[in-house]
């Protein structure tokens, strides 16, 4: 392990030569040779360390990990591009979690496609913000196709639009941030008597279901909302939204004079890969006059799937969507949209300063994306997208996802017919929830039995997969979003889980029970 200063003269930080340094690593017209060498080391590394990854994680712990980062003197630089990316081997890459290893099955994180990474590049070196138009020219333009572009797969219609976020939780915030002021608009609307703000507020509620994502709940809490405003309407056996207990929950709110101000239904739950029935949904937001926004962070890559599109059969009639490219479209993080289906509504993000963009840039058609933004300054992240739809193209894409989607379903069958665990309902996308089972075992034990296989498979490195809980109990998770996963890949993962979670069990009940059948 190199830490800084250990052999490296530091470099002057003072004084004209001080600064002539500094300079020089000013990305400018004069350093593009050392641009060009420095990410082309960077890249090196990167790609040396990914060629020999033969786990996804080494297993390091946070106490092994800690002191190896607190030792670094960041007073103190190293100056060389060599001896800091030699460090930062120390200190990140040797041991950060790869989840371009196909038997990474844990979360929601996908392996990246190289146009996206080539787009990666190219946005952080010019460094457009993608705020107003002087700060971002075509950049607003490409993001504003993306958009468009996505809002016809989505099949929204000629008035939609949208933006370009971080994430799927930042795009579900925006999402009831528009709800909530449609909501409070119509109220005050059409009351008879004044009402003041908080009131309105403390009487919206919002509607989705046991299965979906808690950014709703964090959303709610962020705007204001009452701490009972998000409520969870039960799922089915397939955990999908049960829409029977929707329409009621509906009814009870407007009965006890509350507002449904949205139902966030999900095409794509975290855990288990379901898509709420997205058409009955619609059906019932319709009558009852209700926004509907559907959270397809995980779903989106059905968009342009070639065989599974009807999948997302409803969600053209969404009054706004989240989609995740940075899930299902194989992109790097950061890369998510909400859409809408009325532009209109995008107002109520809208801000005017007078030293970025004033009103009157609207009466002079000059196109900027920050009034539509709860951002300012904000990344160029649509280039990734653009890059990789004109290098690859949209089947292409869909095409990996359709796979991974085969593949959960191998798994599946592959774990039903194993005596040695229970699987869950079958995932519509690439996600199995599944617990060891042995016979014999008592609810705590087979509990702590998947708790620690989790773990130890971790600390081996050799696989990560998740963890959850399923009606209060325990329960591990693979989400496959890598097509180079195979079966085989999945099969020795299991018999890993296997191996662990006996061994706890037997150890456990003192070698008792007989041993698992493998
Ligand atoms: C259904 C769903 N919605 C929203 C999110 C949040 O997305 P992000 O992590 O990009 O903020 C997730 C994350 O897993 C998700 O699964």
């Amino acid at each position: 392990m190199s830490l800084s200063g250990s052999a490296v003269p530091a470099p002057p930080t003072a004084g004209p030569a001080g600064l002539a340094a500094a300079r020089a690593h000013l990305f400018t017209t004069g350093s593009v040779e050392r641009y060009r060498h420095v990410l082309a080391d960077g890249i090196d590394r990167v790609a040396t360390r990914v060629a020999t990854a033969d786990r996804p994680f080494t297993g390091v712990t946070p106490d092994d990990l800690a002191p190896r980062v607190a030792g670094v003197d960041l007073d103190r630089p190293l100056g060389d591009t060599g001896a800091a990316l030699d460090e930062l081997h120390d200190v990140y890459l040797r041991d950060a979690v790869y989840f371009h290893h196909p038997r990474y099955l844990a979360h929601l994180n996908c392996p990246v496609v190289i146009p996206a990474l080539l787009g990666e590049a190219v946005l952080s070196a010019v460094n457009s913000s993608l705020d107003t138009w002087d700060q971002s020219a075509g950049g607003t333009l490409i993001e504003r196709r993306l958009v468009g572009w996505t809002a016809a797969r989505i099949g929204l219609g000629p008035t939609a639009d949208g933006i370009f976020t971080s994430g799927g939780t930042q795009s579900n915030l925006q999402a009831m941030l528009l709800a909530r002021e449609e909501a409070y608009t119509h109220v005050v609307g059409s009351s008879t008597t004044r009402l003041s703000r908080p009131e309105v507020l403390s009487r919206l509620r919002v509607v989705t279901s046991a299965a979906g994502h808690f950014s709703v709940q964090k959303a709610a809490k962020l705007l204001g909302l009452a701490a009972e405003a998000v409520i969870t309407v039960a799922t089915d056996t397939n955990r999908r939204m049960r829409t029977d207990d929707l329409a009621a929950t509906i009814e009870r709110c407007q009965r006890d004079g509350l507002v449904v101000m949205a139902v966030v239904a999900t095409a794509g739950t975290t855990d288990f890969g379901t898509i709420d029935p997205l058409s009955r949904i619609a059906d019932i937001c319709t009558a009852a006059g209700v926004w509907l926004h559907v959270d397809a962070a995980y779903g989106c890559g059905l968009l342009v799937s070639p065989t599974r599109r009807h999948l997302l059969g409803g969600i053209e009639r969404a009054d706004s969507v989240t989609v995740d490219y940075h899930k299902s479209f194989f992109q790097p993080v950061s890369s998510s949209a909400l859409i809408v289906r009325d532009r209109r509504v995008l107002r109520h993000a809208t801000w005017h300063a007078d030293y970025l963009n004033p009103a009157r840039m609207v009466e002079q058609r000059i196109p900027n994306q920050v009034d539509k933004s709860i951002q300012t300054t904000r990344r160029f992240d649509a280039l990734k997208l653009w890059l990789t739809l004109r290098i690859m193209g949209p089947d292409a894409i869909g095409a990996l996802f359709d796979e991974v989607v085969d593949r959960a379903a191998g798994a599946w069958r592959m774990l039903t017919a194993d005596p040695r665990f229970e699987v869950v309902t079958r995932s519509q996308l690439s996600t199995v929830v599944f617990r060891y089972l042995p016979t014999g075992a008592g609810r705590d034990l087979v509990d702590a039995a998947n708790l620690h296989a989790r773990e130890a498979l971790a600390a081996s490195g050799a696989a990560l997969v998740a963890g959850t809980k399923v009606d209060g109990a325990h329960y591990l998770k693979f989400t496959l979003l890598n097509p180079e996963t195979t079966l085989d890949d999945i099969a020795c993962v299991l018999d890993l889980i296997a191996d662990h979670a006996g061994r706890y069990v037997r150890t456990a009940i003192g070698s008792t029970l007989p041993c698992p059948v493998a």
